[in-house]
């Protein structure tokens, strides 16, 4: 009949219309997985509680406390330790596939040693680790994540190499207590952030800057992370268990077509990047040939007889390559790199090295951090050139997010992971191996020298209230969909 025909043709509209829709929806697979991150010190407080030791997080925010935007320290932050069930209920209600936290050193040791444990700091994470498996949740734990145990560093920590034995101990006693259930691994969290701004600036802990102290930070970092890698192959991975680290990585855009622009853009991408990406995942299992060329040559011009980048053995060559089963990416910005002497220092530095100049494009839009500018196409471009230079290692993006004003209608936050996820599905279009997305952060949390000035929450958190109440923004509730649909 008539009315046959009429409910024929539209049904069929009605298809074709979904049909269209969802062939411009960006989906992605099954097996892709998406997850929030948080770390101990930004999130815990907590900070002298059941027996946990002086951080040097505790040390510099107590005694430095000019440095901190507002004076504010991590002593109580956003009260997780004792909110922890709060949390994995805001997991539950993210649909998070999985969870990327931290543990804190001086929490499960608190002079740093592993003949001194912490019970009750094993039972904090042992049980965060069970409420998370209960819930379908997949932990992934970051082992350091900036908060070393104080007694360390009155070592000289990690400028002595002795870190790197007292790391594989802590490492140890975690795997110890946590591998039957934890089984992705992540030794450090962005070497290049903590061994530039504390041992080669003032702007983290130890605040140290003589000019070869990052070098030698970044150098014992990369011990200390084969060493672990080496011993859970060993010993642990009958636990099916992976091991990861952690690196940050701006895309570093040649600020002009012209050729010292883009010879600039590629020194800027080995020293912040290939530091400590070339050792694990190039087959020469050492420092760039960029950076040994510069800083051997620089380092002569200054007087001094050897290079200020430490030499590996090459027993430390063999056991740095092919150190990581995967990469965890944290990717934010894009910068552009023009040639130039670059920032100049008093003291031989890590910049001065580098010897580009930095900066950003005004035209790109702005956020609450100075160094964060939305630049989504800049993502493609790092995960292509990860693909093309490390033979396309597995990528789990472990950050990416955004710092916004105080709100709870965050649609520039929704905007902006958004517009970094369609960039991601691009560059997996394109072939790059990226097995995973990590939005930072699950909650607004203690953001460093920026203390709670900046705020990358999915979840506001109330900090005038001792209740530290957390309320979901837009972006949650757009997370939420996400993880469901696994569409944009
Ligand atoms: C990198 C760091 O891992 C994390 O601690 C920090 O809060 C975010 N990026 C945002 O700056």
């Amino acid at each position: 009949s008539k009315y046959c025909f009429i409910a024929v043709v539209v049904t069929a509209l009605c298809l074709r219309v979904e049909a269209t829709r969802a062939g411009s929806e960006v989906c992605f697979p099954p097996h892709f997985t998406f997850g929030v991150a948080t770390a101990a010190y930004q999130i815990e407080g907590a900070w002298n509680v059941s027996g946990k030791g002086e951080s040097i997080w505790d040390r510099y925010t107590h005694t430095h406390p000019e440095r901190i935007f507002d004076h504010k320290t991590g002593d109580v932050a956003a009260d997780s330790y004792h909110k922890v069930k709060e949390d994995v209920r805001l997991l539950v209600e993210l649909g998070v596939h999985h969870y990327r936290f931290s543990i804190s050193w001086p929490r499960i040791l608190p002079t740093g040693l592993s003949n001194d444990i912490n019970e009750d700091g094993i039972r904090y994470y042992s049980e965060l680790v069970d409420h998370l498996l209960a819930n379908n949740i997949v932990p992934m734990v970051t082992l350091y994540h900036w908060d070393l145990p104080q007694s360390l560093q009155d070592l000289g920590g990690w400028t002595n190499p002795i870190i790197a034995e007292y790391f594989h101990d802590y490492a140890k006693v975690v795997f110890e207590h946590l591998s039957d259930r934890v089984k992705v691994w992540f030794t450090f969290n962005e070497p290049l952030s903590f061994c530039q701004e504390g041992y080669g600036g003032t702007d983290a802990p130890a605040g140290n800057s003589s000019g070869f102290e990052d070098y030698l930070c970044g150098h014992n970092v990369l011990r200390a992370h084969a060493n672990v890698y080496r011993m859970f192959e060993r010993d642990y991975r009958h636990t099916g268990g992976a091991v990861g680290i952690v690196l940050d990585f701006a895309w570093m855009e040649p600020a002009s077509t012209a050729a010292e622009d883009q010879k600039a853009a590629e020194i800027a991408r080995q020293f912040q990047f290939g530091w400590f990406a070339h050792p694990i995942f190039s087959p020469e299992g050492d420092y760039p040939p960029v950076m040994k060329q510069r800083i051997n040559e620089i380092s002569k011009r200054q007087n001094f007889p050897r290079s200020r980048l430490p030499v590996f053995t090459q027993e430390e060559v063999v056991s740095l390559r092919g150190s990581s089963d995967f990469l965890g990416l944290n990717h934010y910005t894009t910068r552009l790199v023009a040639a130039g002497s670059g920032k100049i220092y008093p003291q031989p530095s890590f910049y001065t090295d580098m010897g580009v100049v930095i900066t950003q494009n005004p035209d790109w839009p702005r956020t609450n951090s100075t160094w964060l500018r939305v630049v989504p196409w800049g993502f493609r471009r790092a995960l292509n050139y990860i693909r093309v230079s490390y033979n396309n290692p597995p990528v789990l993006v472990t950050e990416n997010g955004v710092s916004l004003p105080r709100m709870t209608h965050d649609v520039r936050r929704v905007q902006y992971a958004a517009g970094y996820l369609r960039a991601l599905h691009e560059a997996m279009k394109d072939g790059c191996d990226v097995r995973g997305y990590t939005h930072w952060s699950l909650i607004n949390n203690f953001e460093w020298t920026r203390g709670y000035s900046e705020r990358f929450g999915l979840y506001d958190v109330e900090y005038a209230s001792a209740s530290r109440t957390r309320s979901p923004r837009l972006s949650a509730r757009y997370y939420a969909k996400l993880t469901r649909t696994r569409c944009l």
